[in-house]
């Protein structure tokens, strides 16, 4: 009950003055929350664009309805079966509505109300907790069992632990990032999933890469403004300032020029945020593919119903019910580099 009056106080937040203090603020947003639950044609989209994001929003993105009305609903809760395991596991633990057919059919929103960490098949690493649209992320990477990857910003590993079981546990999935307890979390949860083709390194984003490795396959889940998120976490609205973007933006230009320097010829590489700034969406793909001759663009499937295609990237758009707004761009970096050997990414 607490948690959900705090998440309600910041999601409401732009319809009452924090001055008032927080018990009446708290008040209105449960009010609000309630009203908004049931009626939610109450509230036209011009008072979501006005007040339920800051208004560099919309200097910065293209705030669609959807993404807006998502922003105001208590956010779908996704969960990742084991590849092939989604029928069974939406039995077994009940509530569960998958995402679609193929992949997606592993993808199940969970409707139920028990605390899923407690469950058997949880401790037992049957799923994961896992946003619909990150799930997708691993989708599009589509690594093949024996390959060798690098999640270059690997965090609490939720993407390189799909990436592992979509290789079936052969190969070597790379995770470096810089934050030592994240990978730490990242080891229970492999141990708890049973898988170990992978190796956990820190990195701090440097020019000394983990590994002198050269990959079939690199990711970078970068470091980002966090839109995307804003239906999970409504007080990140609120903090998050436009001079971040534009900082954040120069940090995953650099995690991507040191990805491309440790791909195989021929190896992919896949950016992903769950952002919807500009900056740092379309602008750093079409940076990277300018700058980079050896790169050429790779067209990327819509994998799912919320996924628009544009010549910069993907998007997988977020909306009521559905996942993170996110944003996925790919390359592949040329077979045959020879003949632009002096025109690489420039030097970092
Ligand atoms: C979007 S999160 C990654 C989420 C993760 N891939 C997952 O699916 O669970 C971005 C990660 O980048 C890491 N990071 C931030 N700045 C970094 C940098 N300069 N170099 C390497 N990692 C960085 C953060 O610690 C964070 O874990």
């Amino acid at each position: 009950m607490v948690s959900r009056a705090v998440f309600a106080y910041y999601r409401w937040l732009g319809w009452h003055d924090p001055a008032q203090g927080a018990m009446p603020g708290i008040e209105s947003a449960s009010m609000l929350a309630e009203r908004y639950r049931h009626e939610p044609e109450r509230f036209p989209i011009e008072e979501l664009r006005a007040r339920a994001v800051p208004a560099w929003t919309h200097e910065e993105a293209d705030a669609t309805g959807a993404w807006l009305q998502s922003l105001q609903a208590e956010p779908a809760l996704w969960i990742r079966a084991r590849p092939g395991q989604g029928q069974l596991l939406a039995k077994q633990i009940g509530n569960c509505r998958p995402a679609g057919d193929g992949p997606a059919g592993d993808a199940l929103r969970y409707v139920g109300r028990i605390d899923l960490h407690r469950t058997r098949e949880f401790n037992e690493g049957r799923f994961e907790i896992q946003d619909l649209h990150s799930q997708a992320v691993g989708w599009l990477c589509a690594p093949r069992p024996g390959e060798t990857w690098w999640d270059a910003c690997a965090g609490e590993g939720g993407k390189t632990l799909h990436l592992a079981d979509l290789m079936e546990n052969r190969g070597l999935v790379w995770a470096s990032d810089r934050a030592a307890w994240r990978l730490a979390q990242l080891k229970r949860r492999a141990a708890r999933a049973g898988l170990f083709n992978y190796r956990a390194r820190l990195w701090e984003g440097g020019a000394a890469l983990p590994t002198k490795t050269r990959f079939d396959g690199v990711l970078v889940d970068a470091p980002c403004s966090n839109l995307g998120t804003w239906h999970r976490n409504p007080h990140a609205r609120w903090t998050m300032r436009p001079e971040d973007v534009a900082e954040l933006a120069q940090i995953q230009l650099r995690l991507l020029r040191h990805a491309v320097s440790a791909l195989k010829p021929g190896g992919r590489l896949v950016y992903a945020v769950c952002t919807l700034t500009r900056a740092e969406t379309t602008a750093v793909a079409d940076g990277l593919t300018h700058e980079c001759p050896e790169l050429e663009r790779l067209p990327l499937p819509a994998v799912l119903p919320s996924a628009r295609s544009t010549p910069s990237g993907l998007w997988l758009e977020g909306a009521p019910g559905g996942g993170n707004g996110m944003f996925v761009a790919a390359w592949r970096r040329r077979a045959s580099i020879s003949a632009l050997a002096n025109e690489g990414c420039p030097p970092l």
